[in-house]
């Protein structure tokens, strides 16, 4: 049994959600045959970032449909009707178990053979699990992952099942983060624990990572810093205590994981050229074969603004920009499309708190504003941030609580790499010197 199209996105994540609107702006909708998406998840794409703020609070937090793609971009809602409508055949609840990139197939879960002219790789990554750092226990009952709606839906059913309770929240980064400042606002007691000396250690520097510290103390976060977890204690399936390396025990009612990512590549290793773990795509998304396209977090692309280095990253903006960026390279034949021109933005809301950042965040940091921990300053919004400086010039520019305009003027000082002759000018002149420049 089988089907064929013209175009196949494999994943239905942010960067498929993104590019089936790209394509029909561009095409006018699809006619039969000629554009699939086949996702392993039940629904049609969503929002992604969604998972780990509104869908977590408290009260009237938003469930699908309302967080489909593409409203994080204050576009249109493209709900499963959408799709229909404009001729998109989604395939959902269905895994693509094999890929043969030459014969042009795609092997489904239920047996099916999808062949394509034109592929788009768009399948993301996957939470690294603690088994792999030897700690065993993460199918208890009361252990969360953050990855897609059905691990959210674990999440709050174990938050609301602990009110009052204890959670280890093991991992600093992003999905450590947001998660902690969630559990809080629901009235759980959280301790957080990770290897590195700061939270962030990715992107903050240890003065950044110190505000935050600082906050979230204040709202009753502890932090366990440069500890390993390294077993968990299991009663009648569910984690009862957590045991560091430094002999320490945490007690539980719940576990929140969040160590890392990697993307989902394993259906093309050794038919396509990786980097950075992801698959190398050149600067139109065309993966070493001509007939692959890659979007998303999977893809390594090439940073013009870096020197055309290759990265890959794992963010939403990047999700969205390369799957259009491909979808256009792909309909409008070679050369007429150029090469990607893509200026890296991250961002993040914890509690009242929301920051921003564009660019590399590599050379020497240059720190502005009131970086003074709360109860320190005068209750007032804050407002602090970095420049990175490399080479004289501005390759990266952090900002927590800025305006519109603020942001817009950050990242265009990194847009354009903008000189700094004197760094000290640069520390006096703070944010001033994107805004009044
Ligand atoms: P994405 O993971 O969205 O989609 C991949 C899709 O492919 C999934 O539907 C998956 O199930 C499917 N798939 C994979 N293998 C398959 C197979 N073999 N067969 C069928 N289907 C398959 N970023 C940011 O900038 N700001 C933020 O605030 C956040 N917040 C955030 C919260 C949480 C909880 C997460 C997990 C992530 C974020 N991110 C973020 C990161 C952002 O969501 C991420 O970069 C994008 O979702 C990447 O989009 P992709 O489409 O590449 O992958
Ligand atoms: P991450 O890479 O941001 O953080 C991983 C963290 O794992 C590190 O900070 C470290 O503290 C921790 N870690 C590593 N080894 C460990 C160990 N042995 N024990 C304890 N901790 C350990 O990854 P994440 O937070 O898991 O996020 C997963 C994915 O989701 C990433 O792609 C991330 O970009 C994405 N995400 C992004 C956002 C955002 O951009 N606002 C929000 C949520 C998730």
């Amino acid at each position: 049994m089988g089907r064929a199209f013209e175009y196949v996105i494999l994943g239905g994540g942010v960067a498929a959600g993104y590019a089936a609107l790209e394509f029909v702006r561009r095409n006018g909708g699809a006619s039969s045959q000629e554009l699939c998406i086949i996702s392993d998840e039940h629904f049609a794409p969503y929002e992604r970032p969604a998972l780990s703020k509104g869908y977590l609070l408290p009260q009237d937090a938003p469930r699908l449909p309302a967080f489909h793609t593409c409203v994080g971009s204050k576009d249109e809602l493209l709900t499963e009707e959408w799709y229909n409508e404009h001729g998109i055949v989604l395939v959902l609840g269905t895994r693509v178990i094999s890929a043969d990139v030459r014969q042009k197939t795609l092997l489904t879960s239920s047996g099916e053979t999808i062949s394509y002219k034109t592929l788009i790789v768009a399948t993301g990554a996957r939470a690294v699990k603690l088994e792999e750092f030897g700690v065993s226990g993460s199918d208890a009952r009361n252990v969360c992952y953050l990855r897609n709606v059905e691990d959210a839906d674990k999440l709050v059913g174990v938050m609301r099942s602990c009110p009052g309770g204890n959670a280890v929240v093991v991992g600093g980064g992003y999905i450590g983060m947001e998660c902690a400042a969630a559990l809080v606002t629901n009235n759980i007691k959280v301790t957080m624990v990770f290897p590195e000396k700061h939270c962030m250690g990715r992107l903050f520097t240890p003065k950044i990572a110190e505000f935050y510290e600082s906050y979230y103390a204040s709202r009753g976060v502890t932090f366990v810093k440069e500890a390993a977890v390294t077993s968990m204690q299991i009663s009648a399936g569910k984690v009862t205590a957590v045991n560091l390396g430094n002999g320490r025990r945490l007690p539980a009612d719940m576990v929140v994981v969040g160590v890392g990512a990697r993307a989902n590549t394993g259906l093309f290793d050794g038919q396509l050229v990786m980097e950075n773990g992801g698959i190398k795509v050149n600067g139109r998304m065309q993966a070493s074969d001509a007939s692959v396209y890659a979007v998303g977090d999977v893809a390594a692309f090439p940073v013009k603004l870096f020197g055309g280095d290759v990265r890959r990253l794992e963010h939403v903006d990047c999700a969205r920009r390369t799957a259009r960026h491909a979808v256009a390279a792909m309909l409008e034949g070679t050369g007429s499309v150029g090469h990607i021109d893509y200026l890296p933005f991250f961002y993040s809301r914890v509690f009242s708190l929301s920051w921003q950042f564009y660019g590399d965040n590599a050379g020497e940091a240059v720190h502005f504003g009131d970086l003074a921990p709360p109860g320190d300053g005068d209750g007032a919004a804050p407002k602090f941030g970095a420049y990175w400086v490399r080479d004289g010039r501005v390759a990266g520019a952090f900002l927590e609580g800025g305006s519109r305009q603020e942001y817009e003027a950050v990242a265009a000082a990194v847009r354009r790499g903008a000189a700094v002759a004197d760094v000290a000018e640069l520390e006096r002149r703070g944010l001033a010197f994107a805004t009044q420049a």
